[in-house]
């Protein structure tokens, strides 16, 4: 697709036509929008570009992580969450790669925190979108049924839905050293059966996800979080492996090995 991020009047968030109109039939027919906060600098990956524009398998996670979101039929707008800088550079990428001709897409400038980066993509969105995914640039390789399971979720009346998987390690949870070098004691061992390590795209009804990024002030590392402290219940979904988020090196190494599996069960 060339025409996917045409460039926007006035530095504003450019509107591409064709958005299709708000739904009378409740969330079971509601058109699905994904907004993907790319803003970060991606510090624990090392130096370099900002994390979302660096390359796997030649191509930059952003442009995986559009895709995957694109990938799902009921996604008919995409809305990047650029660095903030980079609004310009994100429009020509995504000009230069192949997307679904099907979905639209919006790119925005970011903030200074993934919580700002998200708010600014939501306040982008135009109305006619009732369902609203946030997924992380960060992961990129997010199987297609993981995504519409949970719009599926959603669509079906959770008013927020998280994939989820198990954890293998046992979780600790410590209170701060006493003083720097000094070891962290021990205070908890949370039910491991009882824990599950969150994933992207979390899927929401709109009104409720904007009410949260309206009223939640903490400091929360999930949209979810923010929806849990409005009081609304959030359902987890499973989750996928591959689904998981390139945030150190050996990420990176197992990001290509993943795309190197594929590729081959691409050609049997
Ligand atoms: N993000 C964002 N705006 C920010 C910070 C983060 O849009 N100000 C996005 C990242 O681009 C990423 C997602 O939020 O897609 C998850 O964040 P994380 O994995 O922590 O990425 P970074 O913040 O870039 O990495 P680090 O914390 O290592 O700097
Ligand atoms: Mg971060």
């Amino acid at each position: 697709m060339s025409d996917v991020s045409r460039p926007s009047p006035a530095g504003g968030p450019e509107r591409v036509p064709g958005t299709p109109s708000t739904t009378s039939t409740g969330r079971s027919g509601a058109c699905v929008a994904a907004v993907i906060p790319a803003a970060g600098r991606g510090v624990r990956l090392g130096p370099g570009a900002p994390k979302a524009l660096r390359a796997l398998g030649g191509t930059p996670m952003l442009v995986h992580a559009v895709r995957a979101m694109a990938a799902s039929r009921a996604v008919s707008l995409v809305v990047v969450v650029a660095p903030p800088d980079g609004a310009g550079e994100v429009k020509s990428l995504l000009d230069a790669h192949a997307l679904p001709e099907r979905t639209d897409i919006l790119v925005v400038p970011g903030g200074a925190s993934r919580q700002e980066s998200v708010k600014l993509g939501l306040d982008a969105l135009p109305p006619g979108h009732d369902i609203v995914l946030v997924h992380d640039a960060a992961r990129p390789l997010v199987p297609v049924d993981t995504v519409d399971a949970v719009i599926e979720a959603v669509r079906d009346g959770a008013p927020a839905v998280v994939p989820a998987l198990p954890l293998a390690d046992t979780v600790k949870e410590i209170r701060p050293a006493a003083a720097p070098g000094e070891p962290e004691p021990v205070v908890a061992t949370p039910e491991r059966s009882l824990l599950r390590a969150v994933q992207t795209p979390q899927g929401f009804d709109r009104a409720t996800l904007v009410r949260a990024h309206e009223t939640v002030t903490d400091d929360v590392t999930d949209d979810a979080g923010m929806v849990e402290r409005t009081g609304q219940q959030v359902v987890v979904v499973p989750g996928h492996e591959e689904a998981f988020k390139v945030t150190r090196p050996l990420d990176l190494v197992l990001a290509e090995a993943v795309l190197a599996r594929r590729r081959l069960n691409d050609v049997f």
